[in-house]
């Protein structure tokens, strides 16, 4: 092992052990620029610059976060095109970042714009915590707690929440919105952890109602066999590897990338989340089931949940109907296929036809929202995906 990849493992590991000290409570916050979301909203920094319509849009969650979500409601030069009804689709992104990942490429390689120019209504979502969704009701996201090293550990209030808030209250409030607003059913695209939540929240037979249909990208449900240089202990902690993931980019295996788009990309991430969170992922891979958050012992457990083990979200309910596209990459990290391998043994009495999936041999995890090869290769066949589920 060389020295720099010595160093890379001793910080892995004492963000494990950091993450393990505090863990339950306040957030992890990898970055010491400010604490205040830029002065500029996404729509403002990164679609009407392209010509582009775009709403800021606040939801609030039943639990009293407010929500940051964007809306480009038509193509370029806005013209709405023969009086067909635009359909919604939703774009949720993955664990460390936010909604500004949809839009790093230039327009005719960003999904988010390449979908508008194709006729869909898009709404791009920021899950709570991050540098526009860290807003409350009532609650107050900065109040420190403690600083150290360049982490900082907040407020237990706030950041008392796993992925299963991210299911039960983000996800349901903007869906329920975007429903409101545009009385017609969602497709939805969601990548790494943005597809965990879909399949989680769809297990459990909700959002069903309202949406039409499901891509995901990267899918993860099951992180038993993430691969990693660093060996089977790093691989143990889903942030451990994501921030190798983060840090290594530019010279990881992601075949496609654009070294202008990954200048832009690390500006703006990794974005915030609660420490509570990342235990819950690591909880995981550990433990190589999907289930709700494991409060440590059978009692805690019994006080939340009504049984001693934290229920599971069991994939092979989600019903059978449902259409669903996923594209895996051969050469990601995070989604490794003998993983995607066992989400899809969960998904194999799907019917015929209402399960597509797409294996890209060269791909890692960044290229399916930042390959500058995406459109041909996956943006594409979303569409087709959605234009055959109308
Ligand atoms: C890389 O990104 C820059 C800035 O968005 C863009 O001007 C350039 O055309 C991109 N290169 C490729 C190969 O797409
Ligand atoms: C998940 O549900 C299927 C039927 O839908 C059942 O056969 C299977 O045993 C369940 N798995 C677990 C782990 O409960």
């Amino acid at each position: 092992m060389g020295v720099r990849k010595l160093l890379r493992f001793l910080w892995v590991i004492s963000v494990v052990l950091l993450i393990e000290a505090f863990s339950g409570s306040g957030s992890v916050r990898l970055k010491s620029v400010a604490m205040n979301p830029p002065p500029l909203g996404i729509c403002a920094s990164s679609v009407r610059k392209h010509g582009y319509k775009c709403e800021e849009v606040d939801v609030t969650t039943e639990d009293g976060y407010i929500l940051s979500v964007q809306r480009i409601p038509v193509g370029r030069g806005g013209a709405v095109g023969g009086g067909r009804k635009r359909q919604p689709v939703l774009l949720q992104h993955g664990v460390l970042v936010d909604g500004m990942t949809w839009l790093l490429n230039p327009p005719e390689q960003s999904l988010a714009l390449i979908l508008a120019d194709n006729g869909y209504d898009v709404w791009i979502a920021n899950t709570r915590g991050t540098s526009f969704s860290r807003r409350h009701v009532s609650l107050d996201p900065d109040r420190p707690v403690r600083i150290m090293l360049h982490i900082r550990f907040h407020s237990v209030e706030f950041w008392d929440w796993t992925w299963d808030e991210i299911v039960s209250r983000d996800l349901p409030a903007v869906i329920a919105f975007i429903s409101q607003q545009t009385s017609q059913k969602i497709h939805y695209v969601g990548h790494s952890l943005g597809t965990l939540i879909a399949l989680a929240s769809l297990s459990e037979g909700k959002q069903l109602d309202k949406l039409k249909s499901a891509a995901l990208l990267s899918p993860i449900a099951y992180l038993s066999h993430m691969t990693t240089a660093l060996g089977v202990l790093a691989a143990k902690v889903f942030v451990g590897e994501y921030l190798v993931w983060l840090s290594s980019i530019q010279k990881g295996k992601n075949c496609c990338l654009n070294a202008s788009t990954v200048d832009v990309f690390l500006r703006n991430e990794p974005q915030s989340t609660s420490t509570k969170n990342l235990v819950h992922l690591a909880q995981t891979v550990r433990d190589g089931v999907l289930a709700k958050y494991d409060y440590g012992n059978p009692a805690f457990n019994m006080e939340h949940y009504g049984q001693p083990r934290p229920p599971i979200y069991n994939i092979s309910n989600i019903p059978r109907n449902f259409p669903l596209f996923m594209s895996y990459g051969g050469q990601d990290a995070l989604s490794d296929p003998k993983d995607v391998a066992t989400l899809l043994d969960d998904l194999k009495l799907h019917e015929e036809g209402k399960l597509s999936v797409q294996y890209i041999k060269d791909y890692a995890h960044a290229d399916f929202i930042m390959g500058v090869t995406a459109k041909d290769v996956v943006y594409d066949k979303i569409i087709s995906f959605f234009r055959r589920n109308q």
